[in-house]
């Protein structure tokens, strides 16, 4: 008697204690380990069985994976070949008990004796079970990579799962925009929002207009530090950087291999000093002397709404949407002074003409215009919330930034809506009270994004069916290296994952924490650079 009790509580502290190594983020939805635990071991003898088309993209990530942190790949075969095999396939009815309310991108993983089964709902779902096998491998170098018996079920909450990325401010090379598309497929995110354009900087090669890059992608100087009251340091160093149209399309690839949309941004009416500064007839004030902007902020030199200015968004729109299959383009719409436009006679009688309330009706007129365009070539756009003022386009998604009301009032009136709030998705906000290092201010703890809930209580069931999903944003007026980019977004990209992707009742802040060290320990495995705070 005393022997089987002894036992049970064996099986039952080797159970939890082989639970409590898993550090999987996003949590998936099910997860359960046998009776008595037991690793199945990768060697460099296994395969990797590919049971349907499509799944080599898969088979090469995990490839890439282990050729970079192991040293080693798995040859693939489209039989199976016994029980030393890693089996992808698919099955449009997955062993999944809410089918219901399903979202493409669901996969079962089965890990014991005989091997590990990984089934998707399409490729997608096959994909994100390879990445959850990816973190259950162990995070240093070994040669042989056990992975414990277990049985999973999973699938996604929302359907866009985004992060965003501001090369205007600072241009990060091609090698790194790679690796963040690596780490976004890591944790099951499947959109790319790529702000190409600012102020700052214009970063896309556009071929019918030369200039945007060959003057609007240098600045001279870059501001130093916080902007001061006109005390400001300057580095005094020429600062460049955009990609070619070929550079792009091997990236569109790259991210659609990895099942990652990627959404341009061309920012519109404002933050358009850097394409003003190479063609100043798109500004009110051409005259004027123009420069692509030195320090951080909002400027009143905006695109003006005129005939010079649709036409050439018209073209630079359809170079992006040649170069981008994405359904979505952002067209910005944030943060637009209207002084401009109240100074200009030509924007007061183009008011008069369209019979527009005030420059708040033109920055709708001007959005609903590139809107109607957008449209006419199948596609949808996208705006920050200030799009919602003077009327919303007719439809337009709206990415709420400025809190969730705009989020909220957008899907009263029955539009999609992406949260983005500042209180819990702006990971260029400090992550410690007093600064470690130079950020735009704010105070965006990890807990905070992990608590983060975007369906908003206000909204009714039905309006709660408009927010798509949720994206943390990444403006890099302080991050002017790839190392600082990791710094900000690690851990919390890690936990908006989470808030993305794992059921509402899953989430849980302990056990997240429980997960953290494993967690930091896989960071470290990747040579990516992360905060401790928290
Ligand atoms: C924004 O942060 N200006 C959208």
């Amino acid at each position: 008697m005393n022997k089987i009790v002894l036992l049970f509580a064996l099986i039952s502290y080797l159970r939890v204690t082989a639970q409590n190594g898993i550090a999987i983020i996003p949590m998936p939805a099910k997860m359960v380990m046998p009776e008595i635990p037991g690793t199945f071991n990768i060697t460099k003898n296994t395969t990797i069985v590919l049971a349907g088309s499509g799944l080599e993209k898969s088979a090469a990530f995990l490839n890439d994976y282990l050729q970079h942190l192991f040293g080693f790949t798995l040859k693939t075969s489209e039989k199976e070949t016994g029980k030393n095999s890693i089996v992808l396939n698919y099955s449009l009815v997955i062993n999944y008990d809410e089918k219901n309310d399903h979202l493409p991108g669901a996969y079962t993983l089965e890990s014991g004796e005989n091997g590990i089964r990984i089934t998707g709902d399409n490729e997608t779902g096959a994909f994100y079970g390879i990445q959850t096998l990816i973190q259950l491998l162990p995070a240093e170098k070994k040669i042989t990579l056990a992975i414990p018996w277990i049985s999973i079920n999973d699938k996604p909450r929302f359907s866009y799962r985004g992060m965003h990325l501001d090369v205007g401010r600072n241009f990060m090379p091609v090698s790194t925009i790679k690796k963040y598309i690596d780490y976004l497929a890591m944790h099951k995110f499947n959109n790319f929002h790529w702000h190409l354009t600012e102020d700052q900087g214009w970063r896309i090669e556009i071929k019918k207009y030369p200039l945007l890059t060959q003057v609007g992608s240098c600045r001279e100087q870059t501001l130093v530090g916080r902007k001061g009251k006109g005390n400001e340091v300057y580095d005094g160093k020429k600062n460049c950087g955009f990609y070619t149209q070929e550079q792009i399309k091997k990236i569109v690839k790259y991210a659609a291999d990895r099942y990652i949309n990627i959404i341009p941004e061309i920012e519109m009416p404002g933050h358009a000093r850097a394409a003003i500064a190479a063609y100043p007839e798109l500004s009110c004030t051409p005259s004027e002397p123009k420069k692509v902007a030195q320090t951080w902020g909002v400027f009143e030199d905006v695109f003006c709404p005129s005939e010079i200015t649709f036409t050439f968004l018209e073209n630079v729109l359809d170079e992006v949407m040649a170069l981008f299959p994405s359904n979505y383009i952002h067209i910005g719409g944030d943060e637009c002074p209207k002084e401009a436009w109240k100074r200009s006679a030509f924007c007061q009688q183009l008011i008069k003409e369209k019979d527009l309330r005030d420059e708040h009706g033109l920055q709708s007129y001007f959005i609903q215009r590139i809107e109607k365009y957008i449209n006419s070539k199948g596609r949808k756009i996208i705006g920050w919330d200030e799009i919602l003022e003077g009327g919303l386009a007719p439809n337009a998604t709206v990415m709420s930034w400025r809190g969730e009301d705009g989020g909220i009032e957008a899907a009263k009136q029955n539009h999609d809506v992406i949260m983005t709030p500042t209180s819990n998705c702006y990971f260029d906000y400090s992550q410690t009270k007093t600064e470690d290092s130079v950020t735009i201010g704010g105070y965006l703890p990890l807990e905070k994004v992990y608590h983060y809930e975007p369906i908003p209580a206000k909204l009714s069931t039905a309006e709660s069916k408009h927010v798509l999903g949720a994206q943390g944003n990444v403006w890099t007026e302080y991050m002017n290296n790839p190392r600082k980019l990791e710094y900000m977004i690690f851990p919390r990209m890690s936990a908006l994952s989470e808030v993305l992707w794992s059921p509402k009742d899953k989430r849980n802040w302990q056990d997240f924490e429980r997960r953290l060290p494993a967690l930091k320990k896989r960071y470290d495995f990747w040579g990516a650079g992360y905060s401790n705070a928290h």
